[in-house]
């Protein structure tokens, strides 16, 4: 969808949209002849301007009918009141929508904008028979009459719904089409344009470092694995990056340890932690953040194959740290553990951010509404919780400690893969610390209930959600610019 800027209501639009605030309507302040009928209507449907709240209804207007929008912006909800305005008007055959920004800051114009991108996002690349009606008919949003500043704050916006867009892009694509090299090709594509540099190890370079760990995933699949690193230097020279590493299992079957049937495809979005890199490497390049950025995909998909590793094997991760791998299924810290490492040995960041949808158990604890947030550092731990408030991507931070890490010893091995049953986000977490080295801080954040939505939101339809982009954007925003 097209964003514009107008001091008139462009002449085509089919729509008038006005943002309300909490209250509800107020006849003068709605700009229309008949702002007491539409104000009282409104109020009549229940509509109180609450954020994300919409009313739909016509207005006459020198003689013929004009369609009108109210959508509810709360008391912050900007970006809540423009996913408002794509959901209601998206497919409803209105394909130029007028919106009264005079009145609002520049912020809350664009973030209503923003909303709107959001919320607009959909994938029809496999959906060949979609009737006219069911197809997007709103192509452009005009903001008319908002004040200056908007357009500029509108450009950093757009850069980031991009990286969110980017994400679910990825994250939505089948594993057929979305795998380790096809990953980076899109990567390439959508990044170097932007000024990232790409750099792609692929297996043969990774037995050379000697990522064992991450090699055994991939040894059942047909699809050779990488490791992807997206450069973005946009700060001061010699300033340390800040380094995401994300976990990018295009397909996740459990390998021999194999995962039931049901729901299987799911893990086509195992790599949620990945696309959540990508996504936000996109967004910080795209609105040229002042700060040294690294984004690292660990890129394999985990199959059952007769060459596939077996429970019981130990492997020596690049670390030189020795693994047991109970469960093959417990396959993304093996993964992480290898590229966390390189990622350390390569870029010598101080701080250290990973993101992956790595355990079920994420789901039993906090349900889809916050990731798990496990931090070897405070200060880290409050800057991500600050963030996850401010951005919509929420945080909650579960414990790290000794007696979880315990369980993780092994007979043989220095650890093995999994622990218990109980605990078992921590204890993964807990198995990736063992490879932080010392004075870097590090978080871990597992997105395993937070990549992918049953249900709608006020920012996004059903589907990949782009968790983390806006996150991972506004950390380095608050934190490292300057
Ligand atoms: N990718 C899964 C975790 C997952 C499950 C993410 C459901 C999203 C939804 C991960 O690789 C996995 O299989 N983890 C196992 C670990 C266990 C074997 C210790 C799990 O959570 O069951
Ligand atoms: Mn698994
Ligand atoms: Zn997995």
């Amino acid at each position: 969808m097209d964003i514009r800027f107008s001091a008139d209501r462009p002449q085509d639009a089919d729509v008038l949209v006005i943002p309300v605030g909490e209250g509800g309507a107020d006849a003068g302040a709605l700009g229309i002849a008949q702002g007491a009928m539409v104000a009282g209507a409104a109020k009549s449907a229940r509509f109180e301007g609450k954020a994300g709240q919409s009313f739909s209804t016509f207005a006459e207007e020198d003689g013929s009918a004009v369609r009108v929008l109210l959508v509810g912006t709360g008391k912050d909800g900007f970006d809540k009141a423009g996913g408002a305005i794509s959901a209601q008007l998206l497919t409803s055959g209105a394909k130029h929508a007028s919106l009264k920004a005079d009145g609002l800051s520049a912020e809350q114009a664009a973030e209503i904008a923003y909303g709107a991108k959001l919320r607009s996002w959909r994938i029809d690349t496999y959906r060949t028979q979609l009737k006219d009606h069911e197809k997007p008919s709103l192509n452009a949003l005009t903001l008319v009459g908002a004040p200056d500043g908007t357009e500029d704050r509108w450009t950093r916006l757009d850069a980031i719904a991009e990286g969110v867009a980017f994400t679910r892009e990825l994250v939505s694509e089948p594993a057929n089409i979305i795998y380790p090299e096809s990953f980076v090709e899109r990567a390439r594509a959508k990044m170097e344009p932007l000024g990232v540099t790409l750099r792609v190890l692929d297996e043969p370079e990774m037995e050379k470092l000697g990522m064992n760990a991450l090699l055994g995933v991939s040894m059942g699949s047909e699809k050779p694995g990488r490791l992807l690193a997206l450069e973005y230097m946009g700060g001061k020279d010699g300033e340390k990056p800040i380094v995401f590493v994300g976990k990018g299992v295009t397909f996740d079957t459990g390998g021999i340890s194999l995962k039931a049937p049901q729901g299987m495809e799911d893990m086509k979005w195992d790599m949620g932690g990945a696309g959540a890199v990508a996504g936000a490497m996109t967004a910080i390049a795209g609105r040229k953040a002042k700060a040294n950025v690294i984004g690292i995909c660990g890129l394999v998909e985990n199959m059952p194959d007769g060459k596939a590793q077996r429970p019981g094997d130990v492997v020596t991760s690049m670390s030189g740290q020795t693994i047991e791998v109970i469960n093959t299924d417990a396959e993304g810290r093996l993964v992480l553990c290898d590229a966390l490492h390189w990622a350390q040995e390569t870029y010598d960041p101080e701080y250290i951010v990973d993101l992956a949808t790595l355990t079920g158990a994420m789901l039993i604890s906090l349900g889809h509404e916050q990731a798990g947030l496990f931090s070897n550092d405070d200060g880290l731990a409050d800057k991500l919780t600050a963030a996850g408030k401010t951005s919509g991507d929420p945080l909650w931070r579960l414990p790290l400690g000794k007696a979880y890490d315990k369980l993780l010893d092994s007979p043989i091995a220095d650890m093995k893969n999994v622990g218990p049953r109980s605990a078992g986000s921590i204890t993964a977490a807990q198995f990736l610390q063992r490879f932080i080295h010392d004075g870097v801080k590090w978080a871990h954040l597992d997105i395993a209930g937070m990549a992918w939505a049953d249900k709608d939101s006020a920012t996004a339809a059903k589907g990949a959600t782009g968790f983390g982009v806006r996150l991972l954007d506004r950390l380095i925003a608050d934190n490292f610019e300057g």
